[in-house]
């Protein structure tokens, strides 16, 4: 279904990361090159790479990076190294728990491996890290097409779905999430339509949303993010699907700014509400949405539309780039192991496998 790469390595053990750069989506399609973990840190903070698991993948490539940075020191030294940029890399942005997951995961690899091969020279350790990232980078591709396997039976022949932001190809290392359930039910042959809310400020939905559907032959509508509750009033939204940046353990959900309000205005016009999500995307450490840490952004990013003055320079801007749907306005999670209908923790547990 793919026709590009949202990320991949190129090389071996002394390649580089390759990134589409979301940025420039989608009047121009173009690939940047990252070779240090301070260029990977700049393309992720700025959203050249975006999307939850995505970042996660793109991060696990920056510990590769980190690691090709000690060449000349022993192995404790090197692991010192790359401890050291794995917390520098978790500083780029604060909401995604996939990034933290994928940096807690090649860090364990390094130590284990470290612990394992005391004799072992750093050139054993870029190789064991290297693998690693391939492989968080192939269960990502993996788990995006069982979510779709799951999520595609909530998309009813002829109905109309509706979508916020970027959870599909771009957002992760195959098919997406929200988005995979979409390609998936396109398979199957299903006719169906697809509005896409526009996303302000970044507009995700508008750049990278619509021109992904357009290239797989999806039937797309744009709208303003203004536009969906009236959509709905009308009868021409039988579904609304989004992805997660992270879920609490009692199925509170962040997602991207404004999915809280369309959550509500679901729950208005009694539509089902799903969220689409990897288990990696699951902090069952938090209790609740209210501890998962919101990203504010530039009020740049709000003041200026596409790079047009559209406000005042000096007005006061108020930038969260998420917020939380309550566990109570999600009909189900889609995951790679199963449905989680109406979430609650108990069956968070069960389905994500942690008690
Ligand atoms: O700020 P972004 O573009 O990284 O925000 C992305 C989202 O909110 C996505 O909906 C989420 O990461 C799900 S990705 C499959």
């Amino acid at each position: 279904m793919k026709n590009f790469k949202t990320l991949q390595w190129i090389g071996d053990c002394d390649g580089f990361l390759e990134l589409t750069d979301q940025r420039k989506l989608p009047a121009q399609f173009a690939a940047i090159q990252c070779k240090t973990p301070q260029q990977l840190y700049e393309a992720i903070k700025t959203l050249a790479i975006r999307g939850a698991p995505a970042i996660g993948v793109a991060a696990a490539f920056g510990i590769c990076l980190a690691a090709q940075e000690t060449e000349k020191l022993k192995l404790a030294e090197a692991l010192s190294h790359i401890e050291k940029k794995a917390d520098f890399l978790s500083k780029s942005r604060p909401t995604a728990v996939n990034l933290f997951w994928a940096l807690e995961r090649m860090k364990n690899k390094a130590r284990s491996f470290s612990a394992q091969n005391p004799d072992a020279e750093v050139k054993d350790l870029k190789r064991c890290l290297l693998d690693e990232a391939q492989k968080i980078y192939n269960e990502d591709v993996e788990m995006c097409c069982k979510i779709g396997v799951n999520g595609e039976r909530f998309i009813p022949d002829g109905s109309a779905i509706l979508t916020h932001c970027n959870a599909g190809a771009l957002a992760t290392a195959g098919d997406g999430t929200a988005l995979a359930a979409v390609f998936e039910a396109q398979r199957k042959g299903k006719k169906f339509r697809v509005y896409v809310d526009e996303t302000r400020p970044l507009l995700q939905g508008a750049r990278l949303t619509t021109w992904e559907l357009r290239q797989a032959g999806i039937d797309v509508t744009l709208i303003c993010d203004s536009m969906a509750g009236a959509l709905m009033k009308d009868g021409k939204i039988n579904a609304v699907f989004v992805g997660a940046d992270r879920i609490a353990a009692n199925g509170d959900t962040a997602n991207k700014i404004g999915t809280y309000s369309l959550s509500v205005l679901a729950k208005a016009h009694n539509i089902p509400f799903y969220v689409a999500a990897p288990s990696s995307t699951f902090d069952l450490k938090l209790k609740n949405g209210s501890q998962i840490p919101i990203e504010q952004r530039q009020p740049q990013e709000v003041i200026n539309y596409m790079n047009v003055q559209t406000a005042p320079q000096d007005i006061n801007v108020y930038n969260p780039a998420f917020d939380v749907t309550p566990a109570e306005n999600i009909s189900a999670i889609i995951t790679e192991n199963g449905i989680i209908q109406q979430p609650t923790e108990e069956k968070i547990r069960k389905i994500i496998g942690q008690v």
